[in-house]
């Protein structure tokens, strides 16, 4: 179906389900002010007012980006990100520092070789701020939300991989079940993959984001009490699943610290339990701590003190923050500098 019908769909099933319309932002200027998230302590930890180079690895809509680069005039950014419509959109929101930010279309986990690529090394600074923007989540057509009727996609790179719509088309009942209960945490998780594969093979396949809410919504019921919509933990999931996003992430750390120059800086900035729990293993992993099974007679992980970590617990927003930005409220913030040698 074309976008525009989509649009209009959206509208009514928006209208039915909230009373108001909240349209897909034009990239132009995105409906909601978008606000980086933990943007204060990203700094403090990042130092970027010290000059260099910085990598931002998930440039987004720019937000934090953009604070790099203003902060002082000797820094300059290079930007990646899966998406392309967020390329477009931080390209044209960081113009105005010309050859100072420089963006490329690629996974993180391919850092080092796009610095290869891009004819630079040493970075003074490295920042992942993991998960979904507003843009994607807040643009109806790209299937992110369940909040508005449209295809189930939910790819990053919407030209590339399997749709969450193929996923469920595809996958035994048995591995759908494990990706909500992994990934969202949801312990109806059973009785939602046996609801999808019984419309499969009705030949009724879940092709839209209102079609897998309402499904959640009649396998789980919806109670009074919730405080959230009931298809938000399987969307969460098959989110990650789409998108393959724990999937060498452990391995990405240990090469952009690899990659940082000595006194370099990493932040992590995470929105899921299992993507902190990630990030802090391989934090101690690289400070030296040995991540072996205790009762291992003799370390095999390969721990060597390569960094300092600088956030013994992983740091949150401030109620002022999250009041202003809810999206705020799952972020938690982990930081290392790298050891001079
Ligand atoms: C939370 S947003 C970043 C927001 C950004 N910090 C800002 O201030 O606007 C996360 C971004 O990471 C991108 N992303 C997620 N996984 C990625 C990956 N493996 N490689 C590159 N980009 C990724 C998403 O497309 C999204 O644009």
């Amino acid at each position: 179906m074309p976008n525009d019908k989509w649009k209009m769909t959206n509208k009514k099933f928006f209208e039915r389900d909230h009373g108001a319309v909240e349209m897909a932002a034009p990239l132009g200027g995105i409906g909601a002010p978008h606000r980086p998230v933990l943007l204060k302590e990203t700094l403090k930890f990042l130092a970027p007012e010290r000059g260099g180079l910085f990598v931002d690895c998930t440039v987004g809509l720019g937000g934090h980006s953009e604070a790099i680069l203003k902060s002082s005039n000797e820094t300059r950014v290079l930007g990646l990100d899966l998406d392309p419509e967020a390329l477009a959109y931080s390209r044209q929101r960081l113009a105005p520092f010309g050859k100072r930010f420089r963006s490329f279309q690629a996974n993180f986990r391919t850092i080092a070789e796009v610095m290869q690529q891009a004819n630079e090394r040493d970075p003074n600074g490295i920042l992942v701020d993991l998960g979904v923007s507003s843009l994607q989540f807040d643009s109806p057509e790209r299937g992110f939300s369940f909040r508005f009727a449209a295809p189930l996609d939910m790819r990053m790179d919407p030209a590339s991989g399997a749709s969450a719509a193929d996923l469920l088309q595809q996958l035994p009942e048995s591995e759908i079940a494990k990706i909500i209960f992994e990934y969202g945490e949801e312990r109806h998780s059973r009785r939602i993959a046996r609801r999808i594969v019984e419309r499969r093979e009705q030949g009724k396949p879940i092709t839209t984001t209102a079609e897998l809410a309402d499904l959640v919504r009649l396998a789980v019921g919806s109670r009074k009490r919730d405080q959230i919509h009931p298809a938000t933990r399987t969307f969460q999931a098959l989110r990650i699943a789409v998108n393959n996003e724990l999937e060498g992430l452990e391995e990405f750390v240990e090469a952009a610290i690899d990659l940082l120059i000595p006194d370099g800086r990493f932040v992590g900035i995470s929105f899921h339990s299992l993507e902190d729990r990630i990030l802090k293993r391989a934090l101690r992993k690289l400070s030296g701590q040995c991540q072996c099974p205790p009762r291992m007679p003799v370390c095999s992980c390969g721990a060597r003190a390569l960094v300092e970590v600088l956030t013994r617990r992983p740091v949150v927003a401030g109620a002022g923050e999250v009041e202003e930005n809810p999206r705020a409220r799952s972020a938690k913030l982990r930081a290392c500098h790298k050891l001079k040698r």
